[in-house]
């Protein structure tokens, strides 16, 4: 039980990495950097995606500090093994894959090429990898006269079929795709099975518009499927369906190009709708990033920061939006590749208390964070960018032993309780001069909370010691602080104590107070 809401927009633009990450060596890509390619360009003029706080990510100051951020802000870092559109994707909707895609340097091996044969009743010319209009132009006569299917590959993981038109209707190539797609399965599962039809006479054969993609279906649930189940709108923009195969998807909207993607997503935050909005912006990468343009970038995400004041206008009390990218594909750097980067993090909404959401370890965290929002079951490896961890509820316990009156006893405590709802209630020690009117912290803090309505607990900290000095020991609670947690709290509500210095203990409340008083 977190805040809830109505709303989640997802804007992935397409390769803005920010920045090398500790595994980026291992994919030869040592230093890069997007972001910094696009600054260096002197180019960039983003002042709406600075008053966010993209500045404020680590390893971003370059862009710009600033002092009230409107947007929490972070980073993450990739876990799956691949730097492509599609495990990025994937990744962020909580799928984490530890195989890349098959590549396949030397052709397609026989017990695929047979099956295929045997499946289509047709032979297979070529197998390797190749130019696309290369391999029309050597294989297509060829084709032409025995009907044989061109099959050929590239540098990625993909399966491509080239036939013409006159001897293989469209209607068929995409049969035969079909068949393809049910073949790749497993340690074959390539991204895309690739329909390429040409027409024309041999020395001028023309690719026509008729090319089709099959791309693999995400090998596990994502979080599109859970927001399907909890039955939620899913609404896919630009390459979204096509990278999730259609799966856990509701409505698509194929957009071309940067500028249709923008006006769809304005269109959309017009609608209403319960559920998620899935953006993806591909001229970052696919026009720019691969060209290495890095001015045409720069101009590309300017173009995105003027596009951010009307949408977030836009923006319902009950919205979160989440600006972020797949991968890297640095344009400074020699190769026109990816690259294995941070991405960027932003997250926006009314609702939404800006704060530094860190290195997050996985792009998962945004399906936890947005199923949790949506208030839908979904099991990831992600974590919730707004869980508070056990490091950080002491040191919000610390804050508050500073407002403890202890003249009494020099003797201050300080206690920080999470609600099940994501408020944390603080409280500290109150003394008086009759002396049995003292409150403890702790529960300061569980009365201000009941008192706000809340119930729910999730976890408490406390700290105490000598006033104006750091707890040296830990501080447990009294027996009648015990006694009041048992009234609200599960007998495993957590109880941390200690103190940034000493470290945090984690404790149940049954084990600090076995058989409390109950007359139930
Ligand atoms: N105190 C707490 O705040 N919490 C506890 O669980 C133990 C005791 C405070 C009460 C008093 O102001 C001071 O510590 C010394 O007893």
């Amino acid at each position: 039980m977190r805040k809830k809401f109505k709303r989640a927009f997802i804007i992935v633009l397409d390769s803005l990495g920010a920045g090398e990450c500790p595994d980026s060596a291992l994919f030869g890509d040592a230093g890069a950097s997007t972001l910094g390619s696009l600054f260096r360009t002197g180019r960039l003029n983003i002042p709406n995606l600075i008053s966010m706080g993209i500045g404020n990510i680590e390893g971003l100051s370059y862009l710009g500090k600033v002092n009230n951020p409107t947007a929490a802000y972070g980073r993450m870092a990739e876990r799956s093994n691949g730097k492509d559109t599609t495990l990025g994707h994937w990744e962020i909707a909580g799928l984490i894959s530890k195989n890349p895609f098959p590549t396949y340097p030397n052709g397609f091996p026989p017990e695929i090429i047979e099956a295929f044969e045997e499946a289509t009743g047709r032979k297979v010319l070529c197998n390797k990898p190749y130019s696309g209009t290369d391999v029309i132009r050597d294989y297509g006569e060829e084709h032409m006269r025995s009907g044989d299917l061109i099959v050929y590959t590239s540098a990625d993981s993909v399966f491509q079929i080239a036939a013409h038109e006159d001897i293989v209707p469209p209607e068929k190539l995409y049969e035969y795709c079909s068949i393809a797609r049910k073949i790749l399965m497993g340690e074959h599962s390539v991204g895309r099975v690739i329909a390429r039809p040409f027409i024309g006479e041999a020395g001028s054969f023309k690719r026509t518009a008729n090319r089709r993609d099959f791309s693999v279906e995400p090998w596990g649930k994502t979080m599109l499927d859970a927001l399907r189940e909890g039955e939620k709108d899913v609404l896919a923009v630009g390459k979204i369906s096509d990278i999730f195969a259609g799966c856990g998807i509701s409505e698509k909207f194929i957009t071309h190009g940067n500028g249709e993607g923008m006006e769809m997503a304005l269109k959309l935050a017009e609608r209403d709708f319960n559920g998620l909005c899935f953006v993806n912006l591909v001229d970052f990468d696919s026009v720019y990033g691969h060209r290495n343009d890095a001015v045409g970038y720069a101009e590309a995400l300017n173009a995105f920061d003027a596009f951010l004041p009307e949408f977030v206008a836009k923006l319902c009390d009950d919205d979160m939006l989440i600006i972020t990218a797949d991968h890297g594909c640095d344009p400074g750097d020699v190769s026109t590749d990816h690259t294995r980067e941070y991405v960027p993090l932003l997250v926006y909404g009314k609702k939404i208390e800006p704060r530094d959401l860190g290195t997050r370890a996985q792009f998962s965290d945004v399906a936890r964070t947005v199923t949790d929002a949506l208030d839908v079951e979904f099991e990831c490896e992600g974590k919730n960018f707004f869980d508070i961890s056990d490091a950080e509820l002491m040191m919000l316990a610390e804050k508050a032993r500073e407002n403890a009156y202890c003249p009494y006893s020099d003797f201050a405590v300080g206690a920080a309780l999470l609600t099940k709802s994501g408020k944390v209630y603080l409280g500290c020690n109150i003394e008086n001069a009759s002396f049995s009117p003292t409150v403890c912290a702790e529960r300061t803090a569980i009365f201000s909370a009941v008192a706000d309505g809340e119930r729910d607990f999730a976890k408490i900290a406390v700290c105490g010691g000598k006033k104006g000095e750091k707890p040296n020991k830990i501080c447990t609670p009294c027996g009648v602080c015990r006694q009041v947690m048992s009234e609200f709290c599960s007998p495993n509500l957590p109880v941390l104590l200690g103190g940034s210095e000493i470290g945090t203990e984690r404790h149940s409340l049954s084990s600090l107070l076995p058989m409390s008083f109950d007359m139930k």
